[in-house]
């Protein structure tokens, strides 16, 4: 499926460490998965996290699911073997951590031409720190980059904010970097929601989330799944909604009119667009089952 069209609700980070976990998320209902090799790998581990890994997305398994790698910094030890590993296996995506310049990503985006295996690999970048977030609108050009994921925890520590359940002190970060990604149209995901057994926690701040545009939620817990799913799917009402609109427009458009009226309130063109864009969602996402 192509990675633009398809639908990135639920996005798991799994530890290329983990090989239970890895082995789980062949089961899940996740839209997409991040390997990660960074943050949630152990120091002792980097070199082993980074063999299974490799070797457990050559044997594949993960169906539909998206699959993207975060590596580790390129500042750090372990970046270039990282990435050197990863190139071989030419994944759908790489996801870069705290990227806070355009260089960051052209430097990897050129390894990535001259590999073979990579001719498709796009990349993805963390936006988790405030010069991420000030210089997110010129990163989004970057080359092959096509998503941002937004690293709350990383944010919340370096602008020493306090967690709050209405998340206002992150509202300028995120709606910038969401700002940014949609100005070059791409995919813009919500950072993670730590407190894993709290459901109601986690569908509202889904909600919020989805209610300021983005694209899904990254997850630490197959547990949270559910409800992302749930949030960020169309529901019925919208799907049919959207469906009446598009025949309204249809209807009037026969009649020379530009303009229709479903449930008392105007449909022009542009609801047309977010109608359309509905349908197409709601059907990316029966396409994953
Ligand atoms: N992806 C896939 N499977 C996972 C998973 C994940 N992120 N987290 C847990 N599981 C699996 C476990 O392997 C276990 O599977 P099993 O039943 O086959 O043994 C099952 O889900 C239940 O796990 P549980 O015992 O409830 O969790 P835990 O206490 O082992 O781990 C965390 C809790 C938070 C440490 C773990 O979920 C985790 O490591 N999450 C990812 C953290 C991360 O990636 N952070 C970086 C980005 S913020
Ligand atoms: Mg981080």
């Amino acid at each position: 499926m192509d990675l633009a069209a398809r639908p990135y609700r639920s996005v798991l980070y799994i530890p290329g460490s983990k090989e239970r976990a890895l082995e789980k998320a062949k089961t899940l209902p996740v839209d997409a998965i991040i390997f990660d090799l960074e943050d949630a790998v152990a120091v002792e581990e980097k070199a082993n996290a980074r063999a299974l890994l490799t070797r457990t997305l050559s044997d594949g398994g993960y169906g539909a699911r998206a699959q993207i790698v975060r590596v580790n910094g390129a500042e750090t030890e372990w970046g270039d073997a990282d990435l050197f590993a990863v190139m071989e296996i030419g994944p759908q995506a790489i996801l870069l951590p705290k990227v806070e310049s355009i260089g960051q990503v052209t430097e990897v985006a050129e390894k990535l031409d001259a590999h073979p295996a990579c001719a498709d690999t796009q990349i993805w970048a963390m936006i988790e720190t405030p010069r991420g977030v000030l210089h997110a609108h010129v990163i989004a050009t970057a080359p092959r980059m096509s998503g941002f994921v937004l690293g709350t925890n990383d944010l919340a520590k370096d602008l020493n904010c306090r967690f709050r359940a209405d998340r206002l002190p992150l509202q300028t970060s995120l709606q910038t970097s969401l700002l940014a990604a949609r100005a070059a149209g791409i995919v813009c995901l919500d950072g993670v929601y730590n407190a894993f057994k709290d459901d109601d926690g986690l569908r509202a701040e889904c909600e919020q989330g989805r209610d300021l545009g983005m694209d899904g939620k990254t997850l630490i817990h197959p547990a949270q799944v559910a409800v992302t799913n749930e949030v960020f799917a169309p529901s019925e009402e919208e799907v049919d909604l959207a469906r009446r609109q598009i025949a309204a427009f249809d209807e009037a458009e026969a009649k020379g009119l530009g303009v229709a009226v479903v449930d008392g309130k105007i449909v022009e063109n542009l609801h047309i667009v977010t109608a359309k864009a509905t349908l197409a969602k709601a059907e990316a996402i029966a396409n994953m089952a």
